[in-house]
């Protein structure tokens, strides 16, 4: 089968995407698959890339990107059973880049994981990887995806949402929202990832300048109540081949972040190794782990999602689990939790990728 690898995208989280893409090129079964990469710029014009993954990777420092120069335009047509890929030649007659059978949209943040591009895939008729509109929507936005838990009866933390109107015509009503789940707090764009634009608020002198940060992110914000002296855990979930059969779970997890830092920020998600150390599997009972994989099973029937998500939950000092959130496209970069829970269950990174493809082309 030939295998869009779809990248970048015009998120905050566009060069995390990129790494992420460079790990699945490098483990993706050269024998079985076809590998087309497409990359989106910031800008969302989508350009035919070098079968690279090298490019790919943090090079001095610098994070990956992809540019409208890298290579030819690319423009995505349907068909009425398999997708087609066309590029554009410079004379602008299109030239068919030859068919693909599946799209690997292995793009984080809104334009990407948030059911924009499954939408265009849908309408195109071309299979893709992951979870489908509605599932990728709620996932992608903190307060629907919080309202579907209640919903289902699921623990949340404690939140409340700053919309834009009360934001520019209540500032004090908001702060008293604000204060009444009770400092500290975090302060989240709904739709993001990657903890881009978090800020932890001690003091209500911080909300101000948190929410504007969060703001250019996204104009709804999250605040939530800070979880303290929890645990922090997470999961993977991982359709299965034979039909009908329930989703599998991974091993816990346990991400330690190093107490210099205030949380599990992007530094220690894609940066520095000293930051967080991820325990996998995390050290815990048995049956509060049977828990743990209990609900992130909960939470991706919850929100009707397929293929893969990673699960990511809080556990207060009396033992009670919080359920934090659900990501229907997890990084797989190589400081990733996702293909590390997945190895330590028995499935390595490269059976991983082929499985992802696999439940897609079912
Ligand atoms: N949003 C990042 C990529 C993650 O959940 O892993
Ligand atoms: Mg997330």
């Amino acid at each position: 089968p030939r295998v869009a690898v779809v990248f970048g995208g015009r998120s905050s989280e566009h060069a995390v995407s990129c790494i992420t893409a460079g790990s699945v090129m490098r483990a993706i079964d050269r024998s079985k698959y076809d590998v087309v990469p497409v990359g989106i710029t910031l800008d969302g014009e989508w350009v035919l890339e070098a079968d690279e993954p090298a490019l790919l990777a943090v090079t001095d420092g610098r994070m990956p990107s992809v540019s409208a120069a890298d290579g030819q335009a690319v423009v995505l047509l349907g068909s009425s059973s398999r997708g087609s890929l066309v590029t554009l030649s410079a004379s602008e007659v299109p030239h068919t880049l030859g068919e693909v059978d599946v799209v690997f949209p292995l793009l984080h943040g809104p334009f990407g994981e948030d059911g924009t591009l499954q939408g265009l895939l849908e309408m195109a008729g071309i299979r893709y990887v992951g979870a489908g509109v509605l599932s990728s929507a709620v996932s992608m936005d903190k307060h629907y995806m919080k309202m579907i838990f209640q919903a289902h009866g699921l623990p949340v933390v404690p939140y409340a949402v700053l919309s834009p109107s009360e934001w520019a015509h209540d500032r004090s009503a908001c702060a008293e929202t604000v204060a009444s789940l009770g400092y500290p707090v975090f302060v989240k764009p709904c739709r993001g990832g990657s903890s881009i634009g978090i800020t932890k608020v001690s003091r209500p002198e911080g909300l101000e300048a948190a929410v504007e940060l969060a703001r250019t992110y996204d104009p709804k914000v999250l605040v939530e109540a800070a979880v303290e002296s929890a645990r922090e855990l997470e999961c993977g979930v991982l359709g299965s081949l034979t039909p009908g059969a329930l989703p599998e779970v991974s091993v816990v997890a346990e991400i330690v972040v190093d107490p210099s830092r205030e949380f599990y920020d992007f530094d220690a998600k894609y940066v520095s190794e000293e930051d967080a150390k991820l325990i996998v599997p995390a050290v815990m009972e048995e049956g509060d782990a049977v828990a743990v994989r209990r609900m992130a099973a909960q939470a991706f029937a919850a929100v009707s999602c397929e293929g893969l998500a990673r699960v990511d939950f809080f556990v207060q000092p009396d033992g009670r689990l919080l359920l934090n959130e659900i990501n229907t496209m997890p990084g797989f970069t190589p400081m990733s939790m996702f293909p590390r829970v997945w190895a330590a269950s028995g499935v390595e990174y490269p059976e991983l990728v082929d499985r992802l493809v696999q439940l897609a082309l079912q």
